[in-house]
């Protein structure tokens, strides 16, 4: 299609570890580890989990598989993908509003990323230890409120991110993701544990894993499947990204199923870490927000032999698995600068971040410090965290169903692998439950 992508500004994964490693490197961030159990706990507990499950394996994985096969295939950014399969269409629009979604999101998403900085400088300095749940909880509110810890803490992730993207796929991205995730899960592991033997933790349990199913409604559906997909990291066209620089020999279906079933696991062990400390603790309730992991977790570290020490390797961590997630996000926005505006990699990656970061000086500020952006975090995450994600899902299952078709889409996830057995599987769940599930629940939405 196009000169090979070393020769230009793009770039190939290094191997088929460094790409899967990539992938589970975007999917696992502060989506499990900070926006699913805030959502789990908003939103009823184990209803709430019950249909992220189900949304997960029935509409994730088929749409994750739809997107790889788009971005190998075309070999381009979203929008280029979009286009050169349906040429002077509409359809490069579709590839248009996940680029804007990857802007917003990451916007936020650093400020996020910030205040996990910041709390590994917390438990590093010991300033939280044996300090009472009021205390940790005042400590999150006059963090959030003072403007310019927020944005130091927000600057500085950008500037990180920025720096990896300014390394190109192989040395930065694919490097990053290596080593630490299976650091990340053994301490999440150790949370889990000591969560669970806490005073009260059944409490916390059963919230979390009994559905009350009296609780779903559509909202909370919407919610739920949105939740998926921003953990997947699938709707704006980063897997589409990522797989357009993978190499026709790497298996695209394993690929899903095991990052899939990854991002998962640790979203469920996050929950698993919270919800019973949570209701150990007297004062915390589950609704609290975006501060819920940061009021929650250092009570458990507390609660734990050398947890200073816990602390700050958990912290630092989750800034990791913060870092290789916005990478994914900036990178889309950076492919789509190279290939479309014919940008060189540098200009892109500095533009770009330099605009996400402005963007997200509302989100930044908007948690007490600045009344007037107040909320900011909340809505963006809402509506383009959520929403946008499931219009941007639904049309990468209506192109790929409807318009390039599963024929053409099987034979891409069949090179380098040989037959996919479930392709007509796959071929039912993409033309019709997915885009029908997502109808569904947009038109409910609409109807109140
Ligand atoms: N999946 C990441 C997380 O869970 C966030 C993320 C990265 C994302 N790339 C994305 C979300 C693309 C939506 C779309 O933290």
């Amino acid at each position: 299609m196009s000169a090979p992508a070393e020769a230009n500004q793009r770039g190939y994964w290094g191997s088929g570890l460094g790409f899967v490693l990539a992938v589970v490197g975007s999917a696992i961030g502060l989506g499990n580890i900070w926006r699913f159990p805030t959502e789990v706990g908003e939103n009823g507990g184990g209803a709430f989990v019950l249909v992220y499950v189900i949304a997960t394996f029935l509409i994730g994985v088929p749409v994750m598989l739809a997107e790889l096969a788009l971005g190998r295939k075309t070999q381009r950014n979203p929008v280029g993908a979009f286009r050169s399969l349906a040429p002077k269409s509409g359809w490069g629009l579709a590839g248009g509003l996940g680029v804007l979604t990857g802007l917003i999101i990451l916007s936020f998403y650093s400020v996020v990323a910030g205040w996990t900085l910041k709390y590994t400088w917390i438990a590093v300095t010991g300033s939280l230890h044996g300090a009472t749940p009021e205390t940790i909880s005042a400590t999150f509110t006059n963090f959030i409120r003072d403007p310019w810890a927020v944005l130091t803490c927000h600057l500085l992730f950008m500037v990180i991110t920025i720096r990896i993207v300014l390394g190109g796929v192989q040395r930065g991205i694919e490097r990053a993701a290596k080593i630490l995730m299976p650091v990340l899960f053994g301490l999440l592991l150790l949370l889990v544990v000591r969560s669970l033997t806490l005073p009260g933790a059944s409490e916390g349990l059963s919230f979390y894993l009994k559905p009350d199913f009296g609780k779903l409604d559509s909202v909370v559906v919407l919610k739920a499947v949105s939740q998926a997909f921003f953990s997947l990291s699938l709707g704006i066209g980063a897997i589409i990204t990522y797989g357009s620089y993978l190499s026709p020999k790497h298996d695209l279906v394993s690929s899903a199923l095991t990052v899939s079933f990854f991002d998962f696991f640790i979203a469920f062990l996050a929950g698993l870490a919270i919800f019973p400390a949570l209701f150990s603790v007297p004062g915390l309730t589950p609704d609290a927000g975006p501060g819920l992991i940061f009021v929650v977790l250092p009570n458990i570290f507390n609660a734990i032999p050398l947890g200073n020490l816990f602390g700050a390797a958990f912290f630092i961590l989750l800034a990791i698995a913060a870092l290789t997630s916005a990478i994914s996000m900036l990178e889309v926005v950076v492919a789509f600068a190279i290939d479309e505006l014919g940008w060189n990699r540098r200009r892109a990656a500095i533009a770009a971040g330099s605009v996400i970061f402005l963007l997200g000086i509302p989100s930044a500020l908007g948690n007490g410090a600045v009344p007037f952006f107040s909320g900011t975090l909340e809505f963006a995450n809402q509506i383009f965290g959520g929403m946008a994600l499931v219009v941007g899902a639904l049309l990468v299952s209506l192109f790929v169903g409807w318009k390039w078709g599963v024929g053409n889409a099987v034979e891409e996830l069949e090179r380098g692998r040989g037959t996919f057995r479930l392709r007509t599987v796959w071929g039912f769940l993409i033309r019709f439950v997915c885009p029908l599930a997502i109808l569904t629940i947009l038109l409910q939405l609409l109807r109140g």
